[in-house]
């Protein structure tokens, strides 16, 4: 587990960003991350970009996230220590800036999973491609992966999320997930999130016009959609 340390005090296992952003870590969740993610998930300069979580976002919401999003960091890591050398997941998710009294504030999220093609308006046909994305084995190079991501508007503009976005990919999801296919998508219009895809190597494949209920039940019409591919393939 080289790309990840573990905090000497707490055990908390940690990737952190390289300069200049090396007061920041990604970790795996904790329990008293529940407030921040309610307060930045009600957020119109959050959640109003994001498709997937709920809105409004509860406090039940937020600690169904955690304890999901901690059972699987758990069975991540537990694969780690057993030896496995391709793993079907990142650990660490959680983006906290260290402050100058030694205490870290939540900043965002970078979350990695099998992607489930949201851009395809086709219920049966989007359900019909996410299963078989979720058939395949642990560590087959075929399957497609998806990037989601948020970061406390406070902290937007000052490249944390490309840095984020970029160490979890190259010193994460390459070397022990054995990614070769990346796909995310983006509101129509969220210039940022498709610049930090973009200085990461994605391709903005198209605009793909849909028809949705979106965050905040505003109405969601087209999703731009972006492609990576590992380097040389
Ligand atoms: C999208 C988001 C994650 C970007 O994170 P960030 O740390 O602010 O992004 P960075 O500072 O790394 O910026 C990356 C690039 O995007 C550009 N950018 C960032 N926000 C922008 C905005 N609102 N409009 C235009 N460009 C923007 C930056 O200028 C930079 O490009 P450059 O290097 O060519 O100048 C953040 O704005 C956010 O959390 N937005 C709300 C939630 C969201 O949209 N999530 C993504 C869902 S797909």
């Amino acid at each position: 587990m080289n790309t990840l340390q573990a905090n000497a005090t707490t055990g908390e296992v940690f990737l952190r960003l390289p300069a200049p952003h090396e007061n920041i870590i990604i970790t795996t969740p904790r329990e008293s991350d529940r407030d921040d993610l309610v307060l930045m998930l009600n957020d119109p300069r959050i959640y109003k970009f994001l498709l997937s979580p709920p809105f409004p976002y509860q406090p039940h919401h937020a600690e169904e996230w955690l304890r999901t999003t901690k059972e699987k960091s758990d069975e991540l890591l537990e694969d780690l220590r057993k030896g496995k050398a391709v793993v079907d997941g990142c650990p660490v998710q959680y983006i906290r800036e260290t402050q100058a009294d030694g205490t870290d504030l939540l900043l965002g999220d970078v979350s990695v999973r099998r992607n489930g093609w949201l851009e395809v308006d086709d219920e049966e046909q989007r359900a019909k491609m996410a299963k078989e994305n979720l058939a395949k084995p642990v560590g087959d190079h075929s399957i497609v992966w998806t990037i989601g991501d948020y970061l406390r508007p406070s902290h937007h503009g000052k490249g944390i999320m490309s840095a984020a976005v970029g160490a979890v990919i190259n010193r994460w999801m390459v070397p022990y997930m054995n990614a070769h296919n990346i796909r995310t998508e983006a509101i129509e219009g969220n210039i940022g999130s498709v610049r930090v895809f973009e200085k990461n190597g994605f391709r903005l494949l198209e605009l793909v016009k849909v028809d949705r209920i979106g965050p905040g039940f505003g109405r969601v019409e087209g999703v731009h959609v972006l492609e990576w591919q590992r380097p040389g393939e």
